[in-house]
């Protein structure tokens, strides 16, 4: 498989830290020291579908195809505006598809996820194009009382269209789950069932950040190391590390424990923080518009969220 097409999408309320300091006991030092975020978006008005369907969009444009040429809309998300339909039908209905949707919830990793489903069908033969979508609104999840996990997310989407090749650009995946939802978790929201007791915390986002690092770290580089080995290449061949951007210190950590160049970590976490799944294709959607992705150069992609899961893959651009 190649990618022919990238889009993305962000919410236009631009945060910063500084506006944070005013409900939270935080400061801009604390986070652009702790995290390396500046500032994120957050969907303030529209709609986590709108936001997907516009970078759906703008990677079919930008790939020339139209919503009767794709087979498969594979749409990664968490959270949307709603619990059902799921994501992937209210892309299908935005830009007048009517064919097989599949959603993936993968947390974090939810797009490689996607890339590796992609992969295995067209190596099935079951499709010649999909549209893959990530869009996500962790804001929304977020405890804004907890300083220690709201200002590490931003809300966006980023699109790819992937298309079938003779020989695949896909190199290599590899995806795992180390099952704990100690460290990471969100409970489903309260009912008003009168047979059902409401346990547990309240509805927000919980995460041992001190963990979730530990975590990160180790998993990126087992993994990243463990694709290079299985597509026979050394790391130095890699032209880019495409990392999930949840945290400055973990990019940097995964570099130096890579032995790698700073300059093949690309990263838009500063502006605009951690967007879960849509991360990473926001950030190749930036890449390949502004000319730093090439043809035939060769991505790694590495990401790690709730679950806890976490994968790579190795992609021919
Ligand atoms: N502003 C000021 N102080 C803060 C803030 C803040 N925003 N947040 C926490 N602190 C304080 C804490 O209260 C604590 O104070 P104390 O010593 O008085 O108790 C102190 O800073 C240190 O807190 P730690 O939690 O030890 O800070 P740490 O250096 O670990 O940084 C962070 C916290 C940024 C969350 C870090 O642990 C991290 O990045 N973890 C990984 C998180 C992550 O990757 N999550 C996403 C992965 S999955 C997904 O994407 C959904």
């Amino acid at each position: 498989m190649k990618i022919i097409g990238t889009g993305s999408a962000l919410p236009e309320q631009v945060v910063t830290n500084e506006e944070l300091t005013k409900f939270l006991d935080t400061s801009d030092e604390w986070i652009v020291s702790h995290t390396g975020i500046q500032e994120r978006r957050i969907l303030k008005e529209g709609t986590v579908a709108g936001l997907a369907i516009e970078a759906a969009q703008r990677a079919m444009e930008a790939a020339g195809v139209a919503a009767e040429d794709i087979d498969l809309i594979l749409c990664s998300n968490v959270v949307s505006d709603f619990v059902t339909p799921a994501l992937g039908c209210f892309i299908a209905g935005g830009i007048g598809y009517g064919g097989q949707t599949l959603d993936v919830n993968g947390a974090c990793t939810g797009f490689i996820k996607a890339l590796d489903i992609a992969d295995s069908y067209f190596a099935a033969g079951k499709a010649k194009r999909i549209l893959v979508v990530a869009a996500e609104k962790p804001t929304y999840l977020a405890d804004w009382t907890d300083r220690a996990t709201c200002v590490l997310f931003g809300d966006g989407a980023g699109a790819v269209v992937l298309e079938r090749t003779k020989e695949s650009g896909c190199l290599a995946t590899h995806l795992a789950t180390q099952f704990n939802a100690d460290f990471l978790n969100m409970p489903t929201p309260p009912t008003n069932c009168p047979f059902t007791q409401n346990k547990g915390r309240e509805g927000y986002m919980y995460m041992n950040g001190q963990e979730v690092y530990r975590f990160a770290v180790s998993s990126c580089v087992k993994d990243l190391t463990l694709v290079a080995k299985k597509a026979g290449l050394a790391l130095s061949e890699i032209d880019w590390f495409l990392l999930h951007q949840a945290n400055q210190r973990i990019l940097n950590a995964a570099q130096m424990r890579l032995k790698q160049p700073g300059e093949k970590f690309p990263g838009n976490i500063g502006r605009l923080g951690n967007t879960s799944s849509a991360c990473i294709p926001i950030l190749l959607d930036e890449m390949t518009r502004d000319g730093r992705l090439k043809e035939g150069q060769i991505v790694a992609f590495s990401a790690f969220g709730a679950g806890l899961t976490h994968g790579a893959a190795i992609l021919r651009i």
